[in-house]
């Protein structure tokens, strides 16, 4: 202790008698010298290794440690108000309504099912099939530019004879994209979704009316919209919990999803909107498939369509070998870490989904034509192309 105080301090003297003297250049090198000549062997390494190693790790994993911070420096958002949720096929609707405090209609409300169509085809086929007993109207908006401003082949136009079942129920709509160069994808994606409304009012939604707010890949059960439909007194906007699935439904991550919403439709109040709503969340209210692909292209250009393209940040995560490896796995496309809000959470979520051998439960077209759709079925993460 007192040793290094005295050395210190005696090359701090030595420092003093040189720059005591000497021009103005010569009087700034000796000073830089006399600065370098005081520090040791573990400073130096300090500053020419660690610091140059700490800020390539920053620049490798910064993402990851600004999501671990994130219980510091983020708050959970407040809880939703769970509602209770009733369901077996052998119940009357009457019951059912009562069991959740509200009454039964004379008649079923109509329901109106929108959403904006980018490129999941398999999983807009489960969807539709699933809720077509109960939707008076199914309207799609496709656009030729993805969120992040990118050219995109109108795939739905393209392949429309495939969904003639729902032709006489369909109102489809195309906006061309805006493709601004370097803004911010939520901008492109609002403007979307603010034509969506446009095209809900063409298909011709009333005051009262059901309308489910929810990407392609958030699938309200059938029995759900059902009840929706034919109570009374449910909630004017709610919002429906989801389970999470990644890649197919052998790896259930969490039933924590809850961006899909149920309104009863107000002319001019209701805006379609993918963010919190209401306070008010139906329990076990159907599935959320992310990154639900037949083809491993498709996962390519998912992950640079969407609005977190930043999430790319280096090029081999779009390389197919890899990609297929981290799908068997059930591990991160994006190398991140899991966005939660307590370490508990975080820490409990690290690593790998683990596999998932349950296929009970799940959309009815989807087990009726296994076969077709063995990719998103346990046990077979080989995806083509
Ligand atoms: C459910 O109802 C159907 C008729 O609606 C009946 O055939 C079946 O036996 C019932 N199942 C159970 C488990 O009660
Ligand atoms: C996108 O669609 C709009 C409207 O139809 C059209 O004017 C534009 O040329 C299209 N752009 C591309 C890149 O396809």
């Amino acid at each position: 202790m007192s040793d290094g105080y005295y050395s210190s301090k005696k090359t701090d003297d030595i420092c003093e008698d040189v720059c005591g003297q000497g021009t103005r250049a010569a009087l700034s090198m000796s000073r830089l010298r006399c600065i370098l000549r005081g520090v040791d062997l573990r400073t130096y390494m300090f500053l020419f290794v660690i610091v140059p190693l700490c800020i390539f790790g920053v620049y490798l994993h910064g993402q990851k440690i600004s999501y671990f911070l994130r219980p510091i420096w983020e708050s959970p958002p407040k809880p939703f108000q769970n509602i209770p949720h009733y369901y077996n096929e052998n119940i009357s609707m009457e019951t059912l309504c009562k069991l959740h405090g509200w009454g039964i209609r004379e008649s079923p409300r109509r329901v109106y099912d929108a959403v904006l169509f980018s490129n999941e085809i398999d999983i807009l086929t489960i969807r539709w099939n699933e809720l077509y007993p109960y939707v008076t109207q199914f309207v799609l908006l496709e656009s030729n530019s993805t969120f992040t401003g990118l050219p995109k082949p109108l795939l739905f136009a393209g392949k429309r004879d495939q969904f003639k079942f729902i032709e006489p129920r369909l109102t489809y709509g195309m906006i061309g994209g805006r493709f601004k160069k370097g803004e911010n994808p939520f901008v492109e994606e609002a403007y979307q979704r603010l034509a969506l409304d446009e095209l809900l009012r063409v298909a011709g939604v009333e005051d009262d009316d059901l309308l489910i707010m929810s990407d392609v890949d958030e699938i309200p059960s059938a029995h759900t919209i059902n009840l929706l439909r034919w109570c009374d007194d449910t909630p004017p906007i709610l919002h429906l919990q989801l389970r999470n699935y990644l890649y197919s439904f052998e790896f259930f991550v969490d039933s924590k999803s809850w961006r899909a919403s149920v309104h009863r439709y107000k002319t001019g109040k209701t805006r379609y909107a993918h963010y919190r709503q209401t306070d008010d969340i139906l329990s076990d209210a159907g599935w959320h498939c992310s990154f639900c692909f037949r083809q491993i292209s498709d996962f390519v250009f998912k992950m640079k369509a969407y609005s977190h393209y930043d999430r790319v940040r280096f090029s081999h995560y779009l390389n197919h070998d890899r990609i297929q490896d981290v799908i068997c796995k059930g591990a991160n496309l994006f190398d991140m870490i899991p966005e939660e809000y307590t370490f508990k959470e975080i820490i409990g979520k690290m690593g790998p989904i683990p596999h998932s051998y349950s296929a009970v439960h799940l959309p009815t077209y989807l087990l009726k034509n296994a076969e077709n759709y063995k990719y998103l079925l346990p046990g077979n993460c080989r995806r083509g192309g």
